[in-house]
């Protein structure tokens, strides 16, 4: 199925859905770095080879995607988007992870990210896409509100981070209104 949907090239990065080859110790020290999980679920699980070729293969290229993000540059890995989709409803759920820190501050996720929401929004044909991130999670929660999408709710206090219990955010973009403000 991975041949349905294209390489993204958004302008520094590609977008590509990750294959068994792109399980790396760089990608799996990533999954092992607490400062690149503190908000994620991968930091409740030790990550070894066989654990993310695992999850990796989990991503059927149908209602489940792991697309990586590459610098283009360099043709170096560095952050994935994973997207489960509902076929039914044609809606989806992404989440993001820059995993080399270098990368971080560099405005990575506002240009990728156009690039996952036109992939959902084109090749998927979703109507409506959801991002979850904890409350306390700064700079995730920045980005979304500067990509312009609206909050929809919070789920009060859902998680716990650091030992406190924290919100979780429920931000959505709509197809129509990603469509118009990329036109505008
Ligand atoms: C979350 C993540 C994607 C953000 O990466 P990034 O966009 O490069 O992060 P930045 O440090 O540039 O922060 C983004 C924005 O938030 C702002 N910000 C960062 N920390 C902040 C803070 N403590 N208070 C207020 N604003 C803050 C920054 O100023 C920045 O805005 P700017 O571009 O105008 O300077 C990245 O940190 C990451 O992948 N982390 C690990 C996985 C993760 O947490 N994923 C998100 C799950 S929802």
């Amino acid at each position: 199925m991975t041949e349905q949907i294209p390489t993204i090239d958004t302008g520094r990065f590609v977008l590509r859905c990750l294959t068994e080859d792109d399980v790396t110790d760089r990608y799996i020290s990533w999954l092992n770095d607490p400062e690149v999980t503190r908000y994620l679920q991968a930091r409740n699980s030790k990550h070894n080879h066989d654990s993310t070729l695992a999850y990796v293969k989990n991503h059927n290229n149908i209602d489940k995607f792991l697309f990586g993000i590459f610098d283009k540059s360099k043709d170096m890995h560095i952050g994935n988007f994973s997207l489960s989709v509902s076929l039914v409803h044609k809606t989806g759920i992404q989440g993001v992870m820059i995993g080399d820190k270098e990368y971080w501050g560099q405005g990575v996720i506002l240009e990728a990210r156009a690039g996952l929401l036109d992939i959902c929004f084109g090749e998927l044909g979703l109507f409506k896409v959801n991002g979850l991130p904890l409350a306390s999670n700064l700079p995730a929660v920045f980005n979304y509100k500067r990509q312009a999408w609206v909050v929809e709710g919070i789920q009060s206090k859902q998680y716990l981070c650091d030992g406190k219990r924290v919100d979780g955010i429920h931000f959505s973009m709509f197809r129509d209104f990603w469509l118009e403000k990329k036109h505008a």
